[in-house]
């Protein structure tokens, strides 16, 4: 089977090609990824040889019809995927995140190529702290930041294309991953990376917003099952029942480096932030068996520093200017 994986050098997308190399020996892999500041090379180093990595974008109609002609499949995980950075400058998520999901969507429509969407669970905006209700596919879309409204668009195209063109689709809306390769932008391994350094993690306000932590390995191992066991046209939603505040991921971090659980600092908050998330799988697992792995959220944790610790390479040229941005923000 030759698969597309646009987004491969980022973190899900690399975690999924990965995957698939060790998983799947008959997969041919190519992934179109545009190198932006969230995607490595370095990420598929370990698959090198197996994998064709083709430095282009999702919105570049020539070159997506040609690799979309040349494919069985295509998991489609390229975005521009930072809530802060879309705060800042929401034009490239525009860009890649609408725009680029139209170009896919043209391309697979033309050649009668099977599609997998990747989204988010932020598309249905939040929950109340104290509300006992998760997401589940029939909640209405709700977006609150630019990031998460573009992806709501995309999602809203992929359905639309579904219908009015009979692409041949699956769409899953996943919660907060985490594991190796994540940029160190992103909560889990600033913090991780701030503790290797010696330095104090950093809370968005008081900490107490809740998100539904999956490993990354669970969230691929769940596409998969989707690409070959869903039904054609569905959303499926992808959760692991891991929701914890911000306040005690720091709190289970700090222990995990020995050091004092007060040991923190409180920045200011993101403009609209959002409350809770959390996701009701049940369809998931009902349907198509699909069961997460990494259920133990502090071994998972545990692991990821170790691949922070052994990994340093890998994320110290980005860090130094992460933590010049946010600091401008007062983050
Ligand atoms: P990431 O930012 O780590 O990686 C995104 C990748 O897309 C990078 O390699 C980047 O170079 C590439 N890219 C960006 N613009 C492109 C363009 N125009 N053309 C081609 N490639 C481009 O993101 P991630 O965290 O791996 O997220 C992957 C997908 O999963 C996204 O669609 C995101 O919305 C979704 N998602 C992420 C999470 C999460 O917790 N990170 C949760 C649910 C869903
Ligand atoms: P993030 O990893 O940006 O994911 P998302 O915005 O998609 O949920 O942030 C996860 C949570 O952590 C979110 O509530 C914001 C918060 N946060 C901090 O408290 N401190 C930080 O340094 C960062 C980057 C995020």
């Amino acid at each position: 089977m030759r698969v597309l994986v646009t987004g491969g050098a980022g973190f899900i997308g690399a975690n999924f090609v990965h995957q698939t190399v060790r998983e799947r020996p008959d997969a041919e892999v190519t992934v179109l990824d545009a190198l932006t500041y969230a995607g490595d090379r370095g990420s598929l180093a370990p698959v090198a040889d197996r994998v064709t990595l083709v430095e282009g974008s999702i919105t570049d109609g020539p070159l997506v019809d040609r690799l979309v002609g040349e494919s069985d499949l295509v998991v489609h995980f390229a975005a521009e995927s930072h809530n802060d950075n879309s705060l800042d400058d929401p034009s490239p998520f525009v860009q890649t995140n609408l725009v680029g999901t139209f170009t896919l969507l043209e391309a697979v429509r033309k050649h009668g190529v099977r599609f997998h969407h990747i989204s988010t669970d932020e598309v249905y905006g939040d929950l109340e702290l104290d509300d006992p209700a998760k997401f589940t596919p029939s909640t209405p879309y709700n977006p609150s930041s630019p990031y998460s409204s573009t992806k709501a668009g995309s999602d809203l195209l992929v359905r639309a294309w579904v219908r009015s063109f009979g692409v041949q689709a699956t769409i899953s809306n996943c919660s907060n991953n985490y594991g190796p390769y994540q940029h160190v932008e992103k909560f889990i391994p600033r913090q991780i990376t701030n503790l290797i350094d010696g330095g104090r993690p950093k809370l968005y306000g008081a900490g107490l917003n809740v998100r539904d932590w999956i490993h990354v390995e669970d969230h691929n191992s769940a596409v998969w099952a989707i690409v070959e066991k869903g039904r054609i046209g569905e959303t499926y939603l992808i959760g692991a029942d891991g929701e914890k505040n911000n306040l005690e991921v720091v709190q289970t971090l700090l222990e995990i480096f020995g050091r004092d659980p007060g040991d923190f600092e409180h920045v200011n908050d993101r403009p609209g932030h959002d409350l809770r998330y959390a996701i009701d799988a049940s369809k998931l697992r009902d349907e198509l068996g699909w069961a997460p792995r990494y259920t133990d959220f502090r071994s998972g944790l545990e692991a990821t520093v170790e691949w922070y610790r052994a990994n340093e390479a890998w994320w110290r040229p980005a860090k130094a200017a992460v933590e010049a941005k946010y600091a401008a923000q007062g983050q």
